[in-house]
């Protein structure tokens, strides 16, 4: 094992958290952005946020109210830890995107922390830290941007307790094209609307869906995945929140997409594809929020990049 350091940055990657069919369990990460924070062991105990900049300088100051400073404290808490840490973030990721930011600063810093501690810290851990400051932002304990941002990849999570990782492979043409149209949501508010009861046939409808996507991810079967990926339940409640719905996603299917749906809150759209689909599809969902007055940026990713990790 290293010796623990005195200061370390780490990087933690963006991520999809719904995957459509799979609501608060199924998540992947995004490897072309994220947030990076940088830690310093100091003696004064407690957890200090020194600076934010980047995407997203707003964000709140006080440990408690800040993500990253909130998953850093129930780390210092949990390990009792006889040093305090200075932190700075640096935001990658879009504010109030449905591009887990707020996980993914929760998840650098817990990541960065690790290497100032003088003995090895197990991942699952680190992911109920990082739980506890994701709460911070969207007012419920969820893991399906945390998990994938910090053990890359697309992960299924079960149980929140307790929490179990499945890391769940994705045939390798499969490519994910995400759309962030210029505007924000809050994942407060967009869990709010949420109804509290569900349909029996849509809870059957889902759960086959599910199963089916992601019997399709184990089995290399696209057709398959097609079928499978739409979410009855929750897109269905959420798209009015998102100016151009309806028209970005046909814009998507009618170029080869695979399926298409809302990335975690909203409102970035994220649509899966076979690679040399990809960049039209990127274009066509592009120019139809264009058609809402909505300006976006568009990014094309593997479904396999790499978690958090601290940086040489
Ligand atoms: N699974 C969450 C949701 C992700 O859709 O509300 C948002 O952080």
């Amino acid at each position: 094992m290293n010796a623990p350091r005195t200061a370390a940055t780490a990087f933690a990657p963006a991520s999809v958290g719904n995957v459509g069919v799979g609501f608060d369990i199924l998540g992947h990460s995004v490897g072309a952005i994220g947030d990076r924070v940088h830690v310093t062991r100091v003696e004064r105990p407690g957890v200090r946020i020194l600076e934010i900049r980047g995407t997203a300088p707003e964000l709140p100051m006080e440990a408690e109210r800040n993500t990253a400073g909130k998953a850093l404290l129930a780390m210092v808490d949990a390990l009792s830890l006889d040093f305090g840490i200075e932190v700075v973030i640096e935001k990658g990721i879009p504010l109030g995107s449905g591009l887990g930011g707020s996980a993914a600063s929760a998840v650098a810093a817990v990541v960065a922390a690790s290497a100032l501690v003088p003995r090895p810290i197990d991942k699952i851990e680190l992911l109920k830290f990082a739980m506890q400051g994701e709460a911070v932002a969207s007012g419920s304990v969820h893991v399906d941007n945390i998990a994938p941002s910090l053990f890359g990849g697309l992960i299924l999570t079960v149980g929140v307790d307790a929490p179990r990782i499945k890391m769940i492979p994705v045939p390798p043409a499969v490519r994910c094209v995400l759309v962030h149209p210029h505007m924000t949501l809050s994942t407060k508010e967009a869990r709010r609307i949420l109804k509290k009861t569900v349909e029996l046939s849509d809870v059957v409808w889902q759960t086959a869906n599910l199963a089916g996507f992601l019997s399709a991810c184990y089995t290399n079967d696209i057709d398959m995945m097609r079928d499978a990926f739409q979410d009855v339940m929750i897109e269905p409640q959420r798209q009015v929140l998102i100016p151009g719905f309806k028209a970005v996603k046909q814009a998507a299917m009618s170029c080869g997409a695979i399926g298409c749906s809302i990335s975690g809150a909203g409102p970035t759209l994220f649509a899966w594809c076979e690679e040399p689909q990809a960049e039209g599809i990127r274009a066509a969902m592009v120019s139809a929020f264009a058609e809402y007055d909505l300006p976006s940026d568009g990014w094309i990713s593997g479904i396999d990049a790499e978690g958090a990790r601290v940086l040489p």
